[in-house]
């Protein structure tokens, strides 16, 4: 044997050694709840794809939120799904518009014991789902796109949003976004931006969650899941346009993108653990094909480990309540 007193073994053999010298433990603080709330609704919708999911009525989503303080999660990110939608998305900048009513509900609610943000796109505002306005070919329109999320912006932070989190993936958003937070008076709102977000296939069940209206794809502003490099100037860039906090999304077939982030960001690195992947985690437990809880603490280990010093999970309530009672 080459190595006679390396034995491995050693460290593994109870459970006190194996406490003592564990590299990453998962801390409910650094999880993040994306939450949807669908306007109109009296009682809270399950959303097929995505078991234990629901759309929120007003009352549920407060109910929500206060549970995911009760359980020391970090922060809440919310997502609008209006009654009306039109081309340009013109509900996302109404102050009483299902998303920027949800903020100020939420914030009066928690006021600062947990972190209010807010999905900053389109995407669920427009008639034909997309992240942006159209132009005259249908293609998406970045710069007329940008104007109108400055305008939600500065509504999402009036309504009292903590941390704007722009996810359509034009060109420029965070500039334009930090530009119109200053200009409004709201220098002291962050930003976290999706910083590399890929055309994913893993986004499928949020589709239903959002009620989208996309027949197409958006891969003409979403990353090619073939890139690796892409994503260092995607988050360059963000960066240099001012951003607080970065963002790599899905995590789990992107953790080599997420550990290169990782290593170079001088900011706070979040990782979105999307529908797809908490879809498939349920539909093989619900089966019985793998042990649910030991799955779900795995999956978001790993994205830990792999450089997300935040993880956006649909489990984090139910998480953060396993790790303060294990
Ligand atoms: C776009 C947005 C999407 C998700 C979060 N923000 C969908 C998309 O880009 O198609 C996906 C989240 C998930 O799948 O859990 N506003």
């Amino acid at each position: 044997m080459s190595f006679p007193h390396h034995r491995p073994r050693r460290l593994r053999a109870t459970n006190a050694l194996r406490r003592l010298t564990t590299e990453f433990r998962l801390d409910p603080a650094e999880l993040i709840l994306p939450a949807f709330i669908r306007e109109g609704l009296n009682n809270p919708l399950p959303i097929n794809s995505m078991p234990g999911v629901v759309q929120h009525s007003t009352e549920s989503l407060k109910r929500a939120a206060v549970q995911a303080v009760e359980h020391g999660v970090g922060g809440i990110m919310l997502f609008g799904v209006p009654a009306e939608r039109d081309a340009t998305g013109s509900a996302s900048l109404d102050p009483d518009g299902v998303l920027n009513k949800a903020i100020r509900d939420v914030h009066a609610e928690v006021g600062d014991d947990l972190v209010v943000m807010s999905d900053l796109c389109l995407d669920e505002f427009t008639d034909h789902g997309h992240c942006g306005v159209l132009n005259a070919s249908g293609g998406v329109d970045n710069d007329a796109t940008l104007e109108i999320y400055a305008d939600m912006a500065v509504a999402q932070a009036r309504a009292g949003a903590q941390v704007l989190a722009p996810s359509g993936m034009m060109d420029g958003q965070v500039a334009v976004i930090r530009q119109a937070l200053d200009a409004a008076g709201f220098e002291e709102t962050s930003v976290l931006a999706y910083a590399a977000k890929y055309a994913s296939a893993f986004y499928g069940p949020f589709r239903e969650a959002v009620d989208s209206q996309l027949t197409g794809d958006r891969r003409t502003y979403q990353m090619d899941p073939g890139n690796r490099r892409e994503a260092l100037l995607e988050v360059k860039l963000d960066l240099a346009e001012g951003a607080d906090m970065v963002m790599v999304k899905p995590a789990m077939s992107y953790l080599d993108i997420l550990a290169d982030v990782a290593a170079m960001s001088p900011v706070p690195v979040s990782a979105y653990q999307v529908s797809g992947e908490y879809a498939m985690i349920e539909a093989a437990a619900a089966n019985g094909w793998i042990d649910r809880r030991r799955a779900i603490e795995e999956s978001v280990l790993s994205i830990r480990r792999a450089g997300a010093s935040m993880v956006l999970t649909y489990w984090a309530t139910e998480l953060a309540g396993w790790l303060k009672n294990p």
